[in-house]
C-alpha cells in the first residue's frame, strides 16, 4: 500500500477513472465494473477496481481540490503504475452557450496556482489533456448523440470565488468552465509519462446562475464514465 491508498500491489488497474465524490467512485463501478472489489477505503476516499469489456479498470475517488487530487494521482502514478487518468466530475459553465448537462471535455487547464507550479518558477505551463484521448473521448460522445464543448477549463482553488473580474477575464478568453481539479491532474501525467484527460458535466452556471437538482446528476454522471471508458480503450 501507499502512504494515502490502501490497495496491494497489483490491485490497481493501468487504467484510473477518477471522480471526485468516493460515494461517485462506489456507484460507477457498481453500475458500469463487472466484479467490482473495494480496494481502498483508507480515510473513507474509496476505490474500486472490476472490468469494463474484459479491460481491468480502477474507480477511485481523488477528493475536492487539487490539493487532494494530487496526493492520490501522485500515488497512482509513481507506486502503481497507473497510465491512463480521466477525471469524471462537475463543473460550472461559464460562457452561455454551454448548458447545464452539457458535457465538456478539458483541451487545457489553466490555473491560477496548483500545488506543482512552483517547480514552474517564473513560467506559466500550459497542462494540457493527452491528444488521443482527447480526440477518443469527443468521438465517444458524439456516438452517444451528445455534443460535447472542447476546450480551455479553469481549475480553480476556491468554489466560492468572490473575484467577478477574473472570472470576467477568463470569460473573455473563451474559457468553458471551472472545476477544481485538472491543470494538476494533466500536469502530474505529463511528468510521468502518462495520459490524462477531464471529463466533465455542467452541475451549475457562472452566467445564469442555474443549477442541477441533485436528482438530475446520476444520469450526466453515467454518461460521463460511459465516455471516458470508451475513450480509455479507443
Ligand atoms: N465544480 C462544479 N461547479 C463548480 C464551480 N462553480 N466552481 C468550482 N468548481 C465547480
Amino acid at each position: 500500500m501507499s502512504t494515502h491508498i490502501g490497495a496491494a500491489p497489483g490491485d490497481i488497474a493501468e487504467t484510473v477513472l477518477m471522480p471526485g465524490d468516493p460515494y461517485r467512485a462506489r456507484w460507477a463501478a457498481q453500475t458500469f465494473l463487472d466484479a467490482p472489489r473495494l480496494i481502498n477505503e483508507v480515510r473513507g476516499m474509496l476505490g474500486y477496481t472490476g472490468t469494463w469489456r474484459g479491460h481491468p479498470v480502477t474507480i477511485q475517488g481523488s477528493g475536492m481540490g487539487m490539493p487532494s487530487l494530487s496526493i492520490y494521482a501522485n500515488e497512482l502514478l509513481r507506486e502503481y503504475g497507473a497510465k491512463t487518468l480521466i477525471r469524471i466530475g462537475s463543473c460550472g459553465a461559464m460562457q452561455e452557450a454551454v448548458k447545464l448537462r452539457d458535457v465538456v471535455i478539458a483541451q487545457t487547464a489553466s490555473a491560477a496556482s496548483t500545488p506543482s507550479s512552483t517547480i514552474f518558477r517564473e513560467m506559466g505551463f500550459a497542462p494540457s489533456a493527452d491528444y488521443r484521448l482527447l480526440a477518443a473521448a469527443v468521438a465517444a460522445a458524439e456516438e452517444k448523440g451528445l455534443t460535447p464543448h472542447v476546450g480551455g477549463i479553469y481549475s480553480s482553488d476556491t468554489f466560492y470565488d468572490e473575484r467577478a473580474d477574473l472570472t470576467e477575464q477568463l470569460q473573455r478568453h473563451g474559457v468553458l468552465a471551472v472545476e477544481m481539479e485538472a491543470a494538476e491532474l494533466y500536469t502530474l501525467a505529463l511528468r510521468h509519462g502518462a495520459r490524462a484527460l477531464a471529463v466533465l458535466t455542467v452541475s451549475d452556471h457562472l452566467v445564469t446562475h442555474e443549477a442541477l437538482p441533485a436528482k438530475d446528476r446520476e444520469q450526466s454522471f453515467g454518461d460521463m464514465v460511459e465516455i471516458a471508458l470508451t475513450a480509455a480503450f479507443a
